[in-house]
């Protein structure tokens, strides 16, 4: 992987870094990085076998750094599996990198708890996984938690009398709040370390258009929208390496703030080197904040914060 002009990726040698979905896409080139300046890297992926490819490209780089633990996010349990057995091996985790999504499937499915499966994957299993490993991120001396986001939050909207669509599901909604969400919930924890006085860095990248799984994994390698992305492609998309970047930029740049959201700088944000993302007014509203917070907490059962 090629990093954007002039970058440079800091020694991340004594890091612990926590990749959701680090099998494909933008997750397995920001996990192939992290391993290759030096930090230990956990896969959390769903699929041993496809979890499996992906160690092995990476111990082919970086051999040692990383190690792969399975965590399915449409199931709860699964994620406090997860976190109870890192919680057992890692004594600290530096950064937590919620990358792992799914997009727009075309009829509406649910997760093990019946949850709709993009508000469910994208949003509310990061929630969960966050609170659960709030205390060993607490134990590294400058943490970080990256939420993933989109362009497509930008459309985003809150459907507060039906967040699990249940009374009707449009998949483009759902993955639009879903990432809505990520952003919310960003900004959000941000306001709460700061009050807290955490010592906890708070963030949210989006990758732009990258070429991924992800719209084989949703919609579908037939569907409209890969037909539109096959001939939008050399105007608009970019390389999943160079998705990527933003991801790792929030997560090692030293003049990242509390809050900060990073993107590509191109046309629309779609591709480019990454930089400062735009950050829809929505996603800055403080009583959606509180309201997504507790529904997140009543939802998973987890409250998030820290223990006293
Ligand atoms: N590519 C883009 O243009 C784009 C644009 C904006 C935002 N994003 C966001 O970027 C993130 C990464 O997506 P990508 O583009 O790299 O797509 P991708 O190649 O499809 O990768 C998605 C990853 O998420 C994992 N995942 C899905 N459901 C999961 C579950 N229940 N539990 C655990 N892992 C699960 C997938 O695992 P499996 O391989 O097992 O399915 C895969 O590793 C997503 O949050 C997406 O919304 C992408």
């Amino acid at each position: 992987m090629s990093l954007w002009p002039g970058a440079r990726i800091p020694n991340l040698s004594g890091q612990t870094v926590v990749v959701t979905g680090a099998n494909s896409g933008v997750g397995y080139f920001a996990a192939m990085e992290f391993a290759r300046a030096g930090a230990e890297v956990v896969l959390a992926c769903r699929s041993a076998e496809r979890g499996g490819t992906a160690l092995a490209g990476i111990e082919s780089v970086a051999p040692g750094r990383a190690r792969l633990e399975m965590l399915d996010l449409s199931d709860l349990s699964s994620v406090h599996e997860f976190a109870a057995r890192l919680k057992t091996r890692c004594s600290k985790i530096d950064i937590l990198l919620n990358n792992a999504g799914v997009m727009a499937p075309p009829a509406r499915q649910t997760t093990a708890q019946g949850f709709e499966l993009q508000f469910g994957v994208n949003f509310l299993g990061h929630f969960l996984l966050t609170a659960l490993l709030l205390e060993p991120l607490m134990n590294a001396e400058a943490p970080r938690i990256i939420q993933v986001s989109s362009v497509a939050h930008r459309q985003g909207v809150m459907a507060w009398e039906d967040l699990q669509s249940v009374r009707r599901y449009h998949a483009w909604s759902a993955y639009r709040q879903s990432k809505l969400a990520m952003l919310i919930f960003a900004q959000e924890l941000g306001r709460q370390a700061e009050k807290g006085g955490w010592g906890l860095l708070s963030l949210a990248a989006h990758p732009g258009i990258a070429a991924t799984e992800l719209v084989a994994n949703g919609p579908g390698r037939n569907s409209m929208i890969a037909r539109l992305q096959k001939i939008g492609a050399p105007f608009v998309q970019q390389s999943g390496d160079a998705g990527a970047w933003p991801l790792i930029l929030a997560a090692v740049d030293p003049a990242a703030r509390q809050g900060g959201y990073f993107g590509p700088q191109g046309w629309f944000e779609f591709r480019g080197v990454p930089g400062t993302a735009k950050i829809e007014p929505r996603a800055m509203d403080l009583v959606a904040a509180r309201k997504l917070w507790e529904t997140a907490e009543q939802l998973t059962g987890v409250p998030l914060k820290l223990a006293p």
